[in-house]
């Protein structure tokens, strides 16, 4: 099995997943990447089974709305009973490294909302301890250049993602080199720094289901 074979399995599998969860006024979190590009396309099989969705990014915006799926702005929206979304890494307390497609900060408030996170990601995401994914910071431009030696205090190594702006108009740094053992405290401690605007550790909101393609199948990790 290939890796996006894998990521399109798990994004079936949690169509299924979601499926007894969903009334027709339903409101589906939807996250960003690969893994969620498989989710959207599967999940618009079954579009007449829920009202609609709440996007993380622009991009995935773009998709449900091409597959007929209306997309409410979060702000008209306060249930949600399950967001699904991909990762970058996770641990076996579920908690993840989120923003490789530098979506995270709508993200965090996406999953922030819901009753469920649902994280949908192929085996090779899972880790012993995070950090080997360089962590993406999202920043506010004027403050890159403090924020990043802020992150060198606390022995990251901050790259800026050049050419890159994200959909709320700011800037990312991606920290090489972090060993995270207490992802929680790191993650508090990051969004502390002034400038940040969130980083990519969903630790105190981790996942509450992982759904994991592997070569022999999709395995749950509660
Ligand atoms: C985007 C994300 C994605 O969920 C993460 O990067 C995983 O992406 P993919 O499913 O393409 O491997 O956090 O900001």
């Amino acid at each position: 099995m290939t890796q996006d074979e894998m990521k399109k399995a798990v994004a079936e599998a949690a169509v299924e997943y979601i499926k007894p969860k969903l009334t027709e006024d339903s409101i589906v979190g939807v996250g960003t990447g690969s893994t969620a590009n498989f989710f959207i396309d599967a999940l618009a099989e079954i579009k007449h089974m829920f009202e609609g969705a709440v996007a993380s990014s622009e991009a995935t915006a773009e998709r449900l709305k091409g597959h007929g799926i209306e997309v409410f702005d979060m702000n008209s929206v306060s249930e949600m009973e399950v967001y699904v979304d991909g990762a970058d890494e996770f641990d076996s307390g579920l908690n993840l490294v989120k923003g490789g497609g530098g979506a995270l900060t709508r993200e965090k408030i996406v999953a922030a909302v819901a009753k469920e996170f649902v994280c949908i990601v192929d085996s090779s995401k899972k880790v012993d301890v995070l950090g080997e994914f360089p962590l993406p910071v999202e920043v506010i431009p004027m403050a890159r250049s403090q924020v990043a030696r802020e992150l060198v205090k606390l022995d990251g190594m901050p790259e800026w993602r050049q050419g890159f702006v994200t959909d709320n108009g700011n800037l990312i740094l991606d920290v090489h080199d972090l060993e995270i053992m207490r992802p929680k405290e790191l993650e508090k401690q990051l969004n502390n720094i002034v400038g940040v605007v969130t980083n990519g550790l969903f630790a105190n909101r981790g996942a509450d289901v992982v759904l994991m393609g592997t070569e022999s199948g999709v395995e749950t990790i509660k």
